[in-house]
Order: C-alpha cells, then sequence, then structure tokens
C-alpha cells in the first residue's frame, strides 16, 4: 500500500506532478479523474459496444476471448468512432492526454489511435504474465468497475521502466526485430511489485516499459477495462530492426523532431480542470 500512494495525483494537479510521478515511478493514478457523468456514460457505451456479443459501432470484437481466457475483448480506430461512443472518443483524444504523452516522450505523439475494451471474466489462468511491452507507448487505462488483486488488477513493478527500456534497447541494437524482443519476466526480477488498486474513474498512465502484468479474476469478480496506446513518431513497428530501411527514415525523422521540441519537456503548469479535460 505505501508504494500504491507514492503514485496518487489528484484530479486537479498540474501537468508537471503527472509527468514527474511517470518519470520517477514509470506509471501514476489521477484520483476521480472522471466526473460521475462522464463514467456513466463510458460505462453504457462499453456495455453497448460488447453486450451486442459482435462486431457493433465500428469496433471489432473478439467474442469470448480475453488473455485470461475468459472474457471479451473489443477494438477500434479512434478516427472510426462513431457519435454512439462519443464519451470513449472524447475521453481519449483530449488536450491532456495529448500532452502528458508528448511531454513524458519530448515529440508529437499519435494519440491513442486504437482503443481496447476488454472485460475479463473469473478464470484459472492469470490475464498476462510478468512482461515489458516490445512496442513503446504510454497508456491511459481506466477501469470502469473499482478493482483489487481479486478482480485480477494491473500490476506493476514500481520503477522498472527504465530497465525494460534498456532491455528493449539493448536487443534492437543487436538486431533484434522488435516482435522478437524476449519481454517475460521472471519474478525474482522484480523489485516493487504493486497491485494497482483503484476506484472505477480513476486514470492509470504508464509507461508499458516497465513490467506489468494482469492479474488472475477470482470467482464472483469481473474487470471491465478501456484503454488506449499513445505512441511516440514515428512509431516503431513490429517489423522494424536496426539499419533496415524503416529504421534508417524512422531514426533521421525522430532526430529532427527531437532536436525541434526536445525543449518542449519543461511543461505548460496547466491544471488538470474540467474544461481543459473537456469534461
Ligand atoms: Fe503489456
Amino acid at each position: 500500500m505505501k508504494n500504491l500512494n507514492l503514485l496518487m495525483l489528484e484530479a486537479d494537479s498540474e501537468i508537471s506532478l503527472v509527468l514527474e510521478k511517470l518519470d520517477k515511478y514509470g506509471i501514476c493514478v489521477i484520483k476521480n479523474f472522471l466526473s460521475e457523468l462522464t463514467l456513466s456514460a463510458l460505462q453504457y457505451e462499453f456495455d453497448q459496444v460488447l453486450s451486442a456479443g459482435e462486431d457493433h459501432f465500428n469496433f471489432t470484437t473478439n467474442k469470448n476471448f480475453s488473455y485470461g481466457e475468459n472474457g471479451q475483448v473489443a477494438k477500434c480506430k479512434t478516427v472510426n468512432m462513431t457519435e454512439d461512443v462519443k464519451a470513449i472518443k472524447s475521453t481519449f483524444t483530449s488536450d491532456f492526454m495529448r500532452k502528458v504523452a508528448e511531454g513524458y516522450f519530448g515529440v508529437d505523439c499519435e494519440i491513442n489511435d486504437d482503443i481496447y475494451l476488454t472485460h475479463d471474466l473469473p478464470s484459472k489462468k492469470q490475464i498476462l504474465p510478468w512482461h515489458f511491452d516490445r512496442q513503446q507507448s504510454l497508456k491511459f487505462y481506466i477501469n470502469l468497475v473499482n478493482v483489487s488483486k481479486r478482480n485480477g488488477s494491473l500490476e506493476y513493478d514500481i520503477g522498472s521502466h527504465r530497465e525494460g527500456h534498456f532491455r528493449a534497447n539493448y536487443y534492437v541494437l543487436s538486431g533484434v526485430e522488435i516482435k522478437n524482443i524476449p519481454n517475460d519476466i521472471p519474478a525474482e526480477e522484480l523489485h516493487n511489485p504493486t497491485v494497482i488498486a483503484v476506484n472505477a474513474g480513476d486514470l492509470i498512465i504508464f509507461d508499458p516499459d516497465g513490467f506489468h502484468k494482469g492479474g488472475v479474476v477470482s470467482v464472483g469478480y469481473e474487470r471491465k477495462v478501456i484503454r488506449g496506446h499513445a505512441h511516440p513518431i514515428p512509431i516503431r513497428g513490429y517489423n522494424s530492426r536496426l539499419f533496415d530501411a524503416h529504421w534508417w527514415i524512422q531514426s533521421c525523422l525522430n532526430l529532427s523532431k527531437i532536436l525541434k521540441t526536445r525543449g518542449s519537456r519543461t511543461l505548460p503548469r496547466e491544471r488538470l480542470t474540467r474544461a481543459n479535460l473537456g469534461r
């Protein structure tokens, strides 16, 4: 619990504080990020999409599937979202999320171009084992029900984001394609594994270079999550490897972006008000 308290911020905190937490821990939690009205709207839209049990509102639904082998996942390109899910779209394309992602990476970002709705149900299998993501991103993650370990909530090894980043870069510099980077993490290599127990409507932001997992959903519990992935531009694809044509093009573009915008990491000291969150 001590670890978890380190990550907490109030909804009216300055963006610079969000970035300080992310830099230091790789993760932060903004309490009561959503108003009750917006949370209800997201819950309604989530249920509308997934209760259809098939593709609905331009979402692609993977019925009877989750990583924990009992649940459902639906995915949609943000640009294809209809007015039927306008609360999801406006929440995950907010100016606030753009400022956080671009402040974190120091370059322009693709903000939550894909949105995932996941509904995990009781299973003997954990949702995902300890790992770091192969593709670089910043994740914006909202639970629609209160979660603790019994819901299979997200777990994060606080402060491991640099370690994961160095490991990924080591393999990339060795010529390994991004999709082939070994990314499983044995439990004995963890330092601060923490159950991210939060309430519905809190916003978790995390760098998935840090070690993380999804737990086991116990009988009588569930987990409902909407998440978006923000990627620094240019996005390094799963087939990228060091010194291929794709790599050079991206590296040159990235360098020019860094030279132009690196200073923007000194951030606007704005507050997370309902007005600038578009709520
Ligand atoms: Fe992951």
